[in-house]
């Protein structure tokens, strides 16, 4: 005997990302804003101005990636349960993508899931993190290996927000945006070549542009079956950098940089892009102060890391690597030996 659950069906859950000053926002439901000790300082009280609703809270968590846990999880949701939260309630993400992608998994499993809001404060959240539902948190065994897949209801983003933000925390975003443009738009890294973020026109294009090539990435591919996969670009070596050195030494950006760089390497190996490009892409970085060496202790560890990464399973590791500027190749069929002859040159610089 066989019983059937028919659960085959289209589910809309499309969004619109507006890129301008912030909206005044009236939300006919309980709200909670949740946010960070510094992005609270600096901008809750020209959030609050712009917010309304039937009731507003506000949670305040400590500020940084070590705080991405269960513990913060649990703040949140003790702040929804004590104050009768229900499934029509609303969360809004306030902050950087540490902030953001907490609020959207707190929001994926209080009650089997609200709605959220994205309104993120760095570069690197306005450009990547609060663009495609991907949240989650960190626990013992690593970065972002509890999470859903979660869509925000909208995002806002406000270049305004960057005004205050430190000019490393800047840096780390131009590096995401560095990624969007190498592995998928041409035209666009030309653009950047050309231009100065900090020209505040300037940026708000480049936001938008990073955007819409993220939107149209996971447009394609939601739950990262395929192409999104590509938008990890430096990130297999850019973990195993940022575990080396314990999250201390470098921003997430700022490993990815030096991953984008290292992953260009093995391009230029494989014939898929030429040392000239590849100079190219590292003078761009190098224009944003962006860090683009690392000192490999031991090729052999770096090499065993990279099996500890999400993409890879027991026995083939995945790269993502460019295709010249603007196209890009995801493969398990990159060579040991191309790959150990790149780690071990790091090991010299
Ligand atoms: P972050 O959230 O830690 O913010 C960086 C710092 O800037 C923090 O100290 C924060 O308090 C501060 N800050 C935020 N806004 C500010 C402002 N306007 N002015 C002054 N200071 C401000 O870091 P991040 O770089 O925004 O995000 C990194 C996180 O995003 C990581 O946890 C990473 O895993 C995640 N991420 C998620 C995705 C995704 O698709 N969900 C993509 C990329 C990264
Ligand atoms: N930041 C990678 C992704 O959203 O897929």
């Amino acid at each position: 005997m066989q019983v059937n659950i028919a659960l085959k069906k289209v589910v809309d859950n499309s969004y619109d990302i507006t890129i301008n000053t912030l909206p005044t926002l009236h939300l006919d439901t309980k709200v909670a804003i949740v946010t960070n000790e510094t992005v609270s300082a600096i901008h809750l009280e020209y959030l609050l101005t712009k917010v309304s609703a039937k009731e507003l809270h506000v949670v305040t968590l400590k500020d940084g990636e070590k705080y991405k846990n269960q513990e913060s999880i649990d703040t949140i949701l003790e702040s929804l349960f004590e104050n009768r939260f229900n499934r029509k309630s609303i969360l809004i993400a306030f902050g950087g993508g540490v902030i953001g992608d907490m609020t959207g998994f707190a929001a994926s499993i209080y009650q089997r899931g609200i709605d959220f809001i994205q309104i993120p404060t760095t570069l690197l959240s306005q450009v990547d993190a609060s663009v495609g539902g991907k949240t989650g948190m960190n626990n013992k065994y690593g970065k972002n290996l509890v999470g859903a897949f979660h869509q925000p209801k909208a995002v806002y983003i406000d270049p305004y927000f960057l005004t205050t933000l430190p000019s490393r925390e800047f840096s780390a975003g131009v590096a995401e945006i560095v990624k969007m443009a190498v592995t998928f738009n041409k035209d666009f890294f030309e653009f950047l070549e050309c231009s100065d973020l900090n020209n505040p026109e300037v940026l708000q294009e480049v936001i938008k542009q990073a955007v819409s090539t993220k939107a149209d990435v996971v447009t394609k591919d939601e739950k990262e079956h395929g192409i999104r996969a590509a938008l990890n670009y430096g990130h297999t070596f850019g973990h195993v950098i940022e575990n080396e050195t314990k999250y201390k030494k470098y921003l997430h950006g700022e490993a990815v940089a030096i991953g984008m760089v290292m992953a260009n390497d093995v391009a230029v190996k494989m014939n898929l892009m030429s040392e000239k490009e590849a100079a190219r892409v590292k003078a761009l970085l190098e224009k944003y102060n962006l860090p683009t060496s690392y000192k490999i202790e031991n090729s052999r560890s770096f090499y065993e890391a990279f099996f500890l990464d999400k993409k890879s399973s027991d026995s083939a590791i995945t790269f993502i690597i460019p295709i010249g500027i603007g196209n890009v190749t995801i493969t398990d069929k990159v060579d040991i030996g191309t790959i150990m002859c790149v780690l071990n040159k790091f090991g010299e610089s």
